[in-house]
């Protein structure tokens, strides 16, 4: 298990997406840690909208409000036409409610506590683990899509989405490291962005082809199954 996950780190640190909101190597190396406030605000920007859409969304935010403290002063109306066409508009409503929270409850940090992170407006499990792990270290498993996917191959797993969650967060929470937990999310999610995708995955390439059961079965291409609407 432990191997298994080293495996991935090591390829992480070669091929990491290069994202505004994420550490470089360099400062990594330096011992710098990922700004709270930028892995949540481009943790909710993800929610239902892609990488290469929310760079551009991010880096206005964050020059135009550089922390929580300056986003909970903003002016509601402000936030909203900047997030205009982002879509899902509840989560900007709930971005400012949570930024003033962070502000009143909290002295303007995030706290590094799971519970506390929940308790948050606008903070489900996904985005407490994704804080959790990320910004704080601390071991907490983060499940989105691409992490589903590549959890359903490595294990073969063919009980149908959403029936099979809970199975694939067992699975991603075994191999998580306590050391570099929000590495190992984000290089899962890297892994099923680029490599391990949903159609044609790039087998060959994977630092997991040796353990990956549905490569060794050929079974990739069908998983994972989900229950037909
Ligand atoms: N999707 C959501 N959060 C992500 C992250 N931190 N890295 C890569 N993909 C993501």
């Amino acid at each position: 298990m432990r191997e298994r996950t080293a495996d991935l780190l090591d390829w992480y640190d070669v091929h990491a997406r290069v994202m505004p909101w994420r550490t470089s190597p360099a400062d990594k190396r330096a011992g710098t840690r990922p700004d709270p406030y930028a892995v949540w605000l481009s943790e909710v920007m993800l929610q239902q909208t892609t990488v290469a859409a929310v760079t551009d969304y991010f880096t206005r935010f964050t020059a135009r409000w550089p922390t929580v403290t300056d986003l909970a002063a903003a002016e509601d109306g402000d936030v909203m036409a900047e997030w205009a066409g982002l879509g899902y508009y509840a989560r900007a409503r709930n971005l400012l409610k949570c930024a003033r929270a962070v502000v009143a409850d909290h002295g303007g940090s995030f706290p590094a506590d799971h519970a506390a992170l929940l308790a948050l407006p606008g903070i489900g499990p996904y985005t407490a683990a994704a804080i959790s792990s990320i910004a704080f270290d601390l071991p907490h498993a983060v499940l989105d899509g691409n992490v589903e996917r590549v959890m359903a191959r490595i294990y073969d797993e063919h009980t149908p989405l959403p029936a099979a969650k809970p199975i694939l967060m067992t699975h991603t929470a075994a191999l998580t490291p306590s050391e570099r937990p929000g590495d190992y999310a984000q290089a899962v999610m890297d892994l099923g962005a680029t490599i391990c995708t949903p159609k044609s995955p790039a087998c060959g390439i994977c630092p997991w082809r040796d353990p990956c059961l549905a490569r060794q079965r050929g079974t990739a291409p069908e998983l994972p199954r989900k229950t037909p609407k």
